[in-house]
């Protein structure tokens, strides 16, 4: 069979190569009425930008081909639309894409059409239909008729290309979605589809198979997505939202016409932006949703659990197996599991013993179809026992919650994830016999386990006893003093004295009983558990290190989260950098060695890494003696999701995050390595990075210092004029090597701090940097760097009541962070 297949294709293989060689050069950009494509006949639009003809997406091993769109000049075959995308045909030189009635149609090898344009019928003649060099096709009746009878943007398929609409008409009810494809070799219509809110918000929705939302944009709000911050951030899109004339939609243009770019509704589920990058040949992602492939609702299909970061992502539950390789093969894994050995209660005539239920630990479960209370866990278990349909159950505080028919949307988790629980899997008898073995290990796991963490509670219990005497009515846990907010009330003056505010709450200054000075912290909008709180808080306060600020205590009292930390007198640094103080050189230098290196140990010596996501000179702290303490580290984890919401929306960090923040990343230490950088250009300018100078020109800082780090230029001419040209020249060489090599666009080219640290401290020497990419842009083009002030991104905005548009935004480096990277974006 395989032999037959190979030989049959290889002929077909050849004649595309050929075909592909012998490309007429001058193609017309439009077919009239008594013309045809078919074979290998393309038409390329006037500007060479898009061809349109059949392609045969995937493997040679496939025979369906396609009408399809295409750009005609990126390298890798990349279809933009599809006529036919369920209809397939075998072989294009039988079949046609020709005039029929005043349609186009696609007639199939038995001349069945198999796709048609569908208007209602209009005088024959002067039909022609053209395709733009804007990836339109359109057909027109005539060359001067400006409104087209039919547009292929009117019907995208996966992709939205800038300039076409993305929305719904009123009047007609039709409605532009993007469908993705079902695999990277089948266009067909796949599961995931994104489309504007059908109950009329301005929000958009991604869908699975056209039910189930599983992301959203949130409504349009002051030029942006409410639920997309990091839009922001960028300086690639022009989005606007039009209503008018009973139609909504939301359409976008590129500020810069020659970038190419694409969005796209991807076989992921997720929905992403490209952009073409010449130099590589290959497409850039520039932003994607949801950030975690594991998000993707029912991403593995029935029976199969999803475990973000692992390679394959998705498997089948113990039990189960794919129901075909051959598409879990190609990532396509909505066909889901099926069960290996049927269950026992499913035979007329019951074998091999009565069913069981195997413990599935750590799972965000999927959505139950009963829930009920119970007395207690076995309870549940014999509930679910009886009914033969019930495969699943999951007993908490109790409430047992059992499932029939396919399980959808599992994720395998971690012990610390919030909302994770134990599921009990419904097995035959005998599919415990053939993995008797590993049953026995994981009891053996969890019996050992079990025995460790009473000793360990047994010897805390003992421990805190013996503190709870010594805090004088202060519960201490750990090092940590859990205050009342009644004291920490009192130790402000009812917080009267405010040193500081940001996103995540301000701070206030403070005295305790015996006079020590501390600064407290209020939080705003904490998320977290009353629970999981204390056990990040904890995490925290185990943290010590010189150039880290020291966590005293917490007081947790419903919504009323606070944290005590040493004060430090001489405050934030960006008091010192940028007003009228001024600090030598050699503090400086001391600063950004003594700041990398507390960043080096939050990154690699702690027992979990931690990523700061937010620094940045107001978070560097200086004590008495100009020490360098790095405060609000761990705040990604306290925070959990609202954490990204609020640093990309916070003022004052924008200039400091990593491009990752809008690509969609996953977001790792090195993201913090980036805004060290960004904040190292500021040590050597003792200015903001991207300060308007007095006559209205924006100069960014860090591009200077790019090129003329480059061009081997003066160096000296880059320092801050306040330090009079005192500065040791090598030092000052370093720092902006340094700084360079920081904000490199690719993650791996960044060196890690423990680097930073030894190049700093003279220990490793250090190439020349090569220019960052998003740098180069920015030497180009200058109107991007009016987004990148925050002032002028609100001013910005078009005031026109009808169409408002995102001219906000600011550079390339955006971003923002998380604590562990399992834990990342
Ligand atoms: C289409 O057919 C008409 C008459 O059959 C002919 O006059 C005309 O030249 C043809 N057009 C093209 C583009 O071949
Ligand atoms: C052409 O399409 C029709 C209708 O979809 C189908 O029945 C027929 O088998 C197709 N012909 C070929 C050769 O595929
Ligand atoms: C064309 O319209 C007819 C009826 O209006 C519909 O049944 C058919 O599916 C449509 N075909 C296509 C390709 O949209
Ligand atoms: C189309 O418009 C052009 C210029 O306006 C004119 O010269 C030409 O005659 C028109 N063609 C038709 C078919 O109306
Ligand atoms: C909406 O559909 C109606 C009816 O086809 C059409 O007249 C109108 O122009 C459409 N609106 C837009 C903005 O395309
Ligand atoms: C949309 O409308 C339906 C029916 O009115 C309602 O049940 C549903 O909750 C609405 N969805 C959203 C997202 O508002
Ligand atoms: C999608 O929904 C349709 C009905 O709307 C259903 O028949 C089909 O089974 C669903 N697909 C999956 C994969 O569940
Ligand atoms: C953004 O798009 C809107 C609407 O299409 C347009 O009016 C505006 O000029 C565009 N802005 C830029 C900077 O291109
Ligand atoms: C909008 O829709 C309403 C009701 O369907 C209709 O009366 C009105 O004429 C429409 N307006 C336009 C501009 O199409
Ligand atoms: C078994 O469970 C299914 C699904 O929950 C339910 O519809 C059915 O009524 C149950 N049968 C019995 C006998 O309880
Ligand atoms: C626009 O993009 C092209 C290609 O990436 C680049 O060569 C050009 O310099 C850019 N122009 C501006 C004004 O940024």
């Amino acid at each position: 069979m395989e032999t037959r297949d190979g030989v049959w294709l290889m002929p077909c293989a050849l004649f595309l190569i050929l075909s592909f060689v012998s490309q007429p050069s001058m193609a017309a950009d439009s077919i009239s009425v008594n013309e045809t494509i078919s074979g290998d006949k393309t038409i390329v639009s006037s500007g060479e930008v898009f061809r349109l003809g059949f392609f045969r997406p995937g493997k040679a091993t496939s025979s369906k081909h396609y009408i399809g769109i295409w750009y005609n000049k990126v390298s890798d075959q990349t279809v933009v639309w599809v006529a036919n995308r369920d209809a397939p045909i075998s072989d294009p030189s039988a079949s046609a894409l020709k005039f029929s009635n005043g349609n186009l149609v696609l007639l199939n090898e038995s001349r069945i059409p198999v796709w048609s344009t569908n208007i209602s019928s209009t005088p024959l003649g002067s039909l022609r239909a053209t395709i733009q060099d804007d990836g339109n096709f359109v057909l027109k009746n005539g060359p001067n008729s400006s409104k087209p009878l039919w547009q292929s943007f009117d019907f995208p398929t996966d992709t939205w290309l800038p300039g076409s609409k993305l929305g719904r008409n009123d009047t007609t009810k039709q409605t532009q979605s993007l469908t993705a494809w079902k695999n990277p070799e089948d266009p067909g219509s796949g599961l995931f589809s994104l489309e504007l809110d059908p109950n009329g918000t301005s929000a958009y929705f991604i869908m699975w198979n056209r039910t189930r939302q599983y992301w959203s944009s949130g409504p349009w709000v002051d030029n942006m997505f409410s639920l997309v911050p990091e839009m922001r951030l960028n300086y690639l899109y022009n989005f606007s939202f039009v209503t008018a004339n009973n139609e909504s939609y939301f359409t976008y243009s590129m500020y810069n016409a020659s970038v190419i770019s694409r969005f796209v509704m991807d076989v992921s589920g997720q929905a992403k932006q490209f952009t073409w990058l010449e130099s590589s040949k290959q497409w850039n992602l520039f932003w994607g949703q949801p950030r975690q492939q594991c998000e993707v609702y029912a991403l593995c299909g029935a029976f199969g659990s999803c475990t973000e970061n692992s390679s394959p992502i998705c498997s089948c539950v113990t039990g189960f197996e794919p129901k075909s390789s051959l598409e879990w093969d190609l990532k396509e894994y909505s066909g889901g599991c099926r069960r290996k050995t049927k269950l026992a209660c499913e035979n007329p005539v019951p074998s091999g013993g009565a069913d069981r239920f195997l413990l599935e630990p750590y799972m965000k479960l999927p959505d139950p179809s009963q829930s009920m209370a119970v007395a207690n866990d076995r309870d549940c278990e014999s509930l679910c026992l009886r009914n033969c349909s019930c495969i699943a159950y999951s007993y908490k505080d109790r409430r047992c919650e059992i499932w029939s028919g396919d399980l959808l949307d599992m994720r395998k988790q971690s012990p610390s994830d919030p909302g994770t629980r134990s599921l009990y899997l419904r097995l035959a008898a005998s599919e415990f016999s053939s993995r008797k073995r590993n049953t026995g290990m994981i009891i053996g796991i969890v019996v050992g386990s079990a025995a460790v963490l009473a000793t360990v509670l047994a010897v805390l219990f003992l421990l805190l006893r013996r503190r709870r005497i010594v805090g004088k009515g202060k519960t201490v846990e750990g090092s940590l003093v859990a205050f009342e907010y009644r004291d920490l009330q009192n130790a402000t003056k009812n917080f009267s004295h405010k040193l500081g505010g940001g996103g995540f709450g301000s701070v206030f200054k403070g005295s305790l009983a015996d006079s020590t000075i501390v600064a407290v912290k209020k939080l705003e909008s904490v998320s977290q558990g009353e629970k999981q709180f204390r056990t990040e808080v904890s995490t925290i306060g185990t943290i010590q290190h010189v150039n880290l600020i020291r966590l005293r205590g917490f007081c947790s009292e419903g919504s009323k989260k606070l944290l005590v930390y040493d004060y430090m007198p001489n405050g934030s640094l960006d008091a010192h950098l940028f007003h009228d103080k001024v600090l030598d050189w050699k503090t400086r230098y001391q600063i950004a060695v003594g700041t990398a290196r507390g960043l080096a140990y939050l990154h690699e010596k702690c027992r979990e890494c931690i990523v700061h996501c937010d620094i940045k000179p107001e978070n560097i702290l200086l004590d008495a003696q100009f020490c360098p303490k790095v405060a609000d580290f761990g705040l990604a984890k306290l925070f959990g999701r609202e954490f990204s919401r609020v640093l990309t929306t916070m003022r004052g960090t924008r200039g400091y995050l990593a491009p990752e923040w809008i690509s969609g990343v996953a977001i790792t230490a090195k993201a913090d390595v980036f805004s060290y950088g960004m904040m190292l250009f500021e040590f050597v300018s003792g200015r903001r990075n991207s300060e308007q100078s007095e006559d209205g020109t924006i100069k960014f800082f860090p591009s200077l210092v790019a090129n003329t780090m480059s061009e081997e230029g003066d160096i000296r001419s880059l320092l801050d004029s306040k330090l009079q040209g005192n500065a040791d020249v090598e030092e000052l060489k370093k720092l902006c090597n340094v700084a360079c090599w920081c904000i490199q666009d690719e993650e791996v080219q960044r060196p890690s701090m423990s680097n930073i640290v030894q190049i700093l401290e003279g220990v490793l020497e250090v190439n020349k940097p090569p220019m960052p990419r998003s740098l180069l842009a920015f030497n180009d083009s200058h109107e991007h760097l009016v987004f990148f002030t925050e002032s002028s991104s609100s001013s910005s905005s078009n005031q026109n009541s009808k169409t408002s548009s995102t001219t906000s935004s600011s550079q390339a480096k955006s971003s923002t962070s998380t604590t562990s990277s399992s834990n990342a974006a």
